[in-house]
């Protein structure tokens, strides 16, 4: 159950996160996904918050690593910064990789990755090679349809077929959400409860 979040802090840096991260003793849930998807709004979705975590209707919003505390330090939700945002520079978006890639394979406290995707939209190649990156570094992930409440219940099942085939998953491992109307929230809460009881 969650009971209470709050934000921790927020890094620019890795080596900023590795001192950090020394800080706490609980495992951390990252949050991964293309620029504007949602993920700042799931956040929000899941501490019942509106707030906390910062949104934006302009994609790139997200730049930093930031740490949001669930239920007094049982676990860490961490937001990432979104990937395939176009308008940025060359040297920025280098940076952005390496700080995603670098927290990606860095970390030691990452239990499980939540993969963002919009619920309207076919996966995308970066998509793909997220899923494919996380099966190389071996980190188990859940797969979320975001932004439900665009769809009719008819189009997202549709949906959340073609989105589990095209990046070769089982429907069952697809939980849609929609930050607006909080649908999907109960199952998320469930599967991270099952994350935490199996480490
Ligand atoms: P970056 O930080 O830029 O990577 O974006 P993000 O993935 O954190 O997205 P954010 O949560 O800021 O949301 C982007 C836009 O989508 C905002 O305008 C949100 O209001 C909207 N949005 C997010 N989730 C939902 C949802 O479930 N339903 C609807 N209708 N809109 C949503
Ligand atoms: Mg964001």
């Amino acid at each position: 159950m969650i009971k209470n979040a709050e934000f921790k802090t927020s890094i620019a840096d890795l080596n900023t996160y590795f001192r950090v991260c020394t800080e706490y003793n609980c495992p951390e849930i990252c949050i991964l996904g293309r620029s504007n998807v949602g993920k700042s709004s799931f956040i929000n979705m899941l501490a019942q918050r509106t707030k906390l975590a910062k949104t934006s209707s302009t994609p790139g919003r997200t730049r930093l690593i930031n740490l949001f505390d669930f239920n007094n330090g049982e676990f860490m939700l961490v937001d990432l910064p979104g990937y395939g945002y176009a308008k940025i520079s060359k040297s920025e978006k280098n940076k952005w990789d390496a700080l995603l890639g670098g927290y990606v394979e860095g970390s030691e406290k990452i239990s499980h990755a939540f993969v963002l995707v919009d619920s309207r939209i076919e996966p995308t190649l970066l998509d793909k090679q997220t899923v494919e990156y996380l099966y190389y570094y071996q980190i188990p992930f859940t797969l979320i349809a975001t932004k439900a409440d665009k769809l009719s219940k008819a189009e997202l099942g549709r949906n959340l077929q073609k989105i589990a085939t095209s990046l070769g998953l089982g429907v069952a491992n697809i939980i849609a959400t929609s930050s607006q109307t909080r649908y999907g929230r109960e199952k998320v809460e469930a599967k991270i409860e099952q994350i935490l009881s199996t480490l």
